[in-house]
């Protein structure tokens, strides 16, 4: 759950380290030497990320592997809309056709996982050859429905997380860190 909205222009305080720089950089290191492995003879990959969190993982992820890789994007409609839980909107569609492609789907953090859901159905649905999964980090014990991830980079708990990529209000997208979100900004 998002934690309630507070004063943007109030106090700021950096939020607690869940998982430093050092680690996230050596797990994603480890997910790209199997993700490198696992497609070695694929004709062709398709890395789509989910905007924006996944941002920031998506590129380090992907500066890392040695295998062809073309790069797409999808955006859903984000946390702290007016959408019903499980109702999960496309406002971005991706710009290539994926039919026949190895398609790695990459997120951030996998909560409820009505957004991956419905997006791993669509791009089923459109001929992809075979689709995966990459979540940094996955927060199991939230999930509503059951969502298959192939790489999983860290299971965390049910807290309200911010930076490298995931954001509170937009803000804190930027740290190079996990950390925990205790409010106050
Ligand atoms: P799901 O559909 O409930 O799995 O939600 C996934 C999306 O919710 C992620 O892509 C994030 O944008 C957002 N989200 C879930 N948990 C957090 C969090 O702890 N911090 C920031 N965003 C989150």
């Amino acid at each position: 759950m998002k934690p309630a909205k507070q004063n943007p222009a109030g106090p700021r305080q950096a939020p607690r380290v869940l998982i430093a720089e050092d680690d996230l950089d050596r797990r994603i290191a480890e997910l790209a030497a199997e993700i490198d492995r696992d497609y070695a003879d694929s004709d062709r990959l398709v890395a789509i990320g989910v905007l924006k969190g996944s941002v920031f993982f998506l590129v380090d992820l992907l500066k890392r592997l040695t295998i062809p890789v073309a790069v797409d994007f999808f955006q859903t409609s984000s946390y702290g809309d007016s959408t019903e839980p499980g109702e999960v909107r496309i406002r971005k569609d991706i710009d290539e056709s994926i039919r026949g492609a190895d398609v790695l789907l990459v997120e951030d953090i996998v909560d409820t996982g009505y957004t991956l859901r419905t997006i791993l159905d669509l791009l089923r649905w459109r001929g992809a050859k075979s689709v995966r999964l990459c979540a940094l980090l996955d927060k199991a014990s939230r999930r509503q429905v059951e969502v298959p991830i192939d790489y999983r980079g860290f299971e965390i708990e049910d807290l309200f997380v911010v930076g490298y990529g995931l954001d509170y209000n937009e803000i804190y997208r930027n740290l190079r860190y996990i950390g925990v979100y205790e409010g106050g900004a």
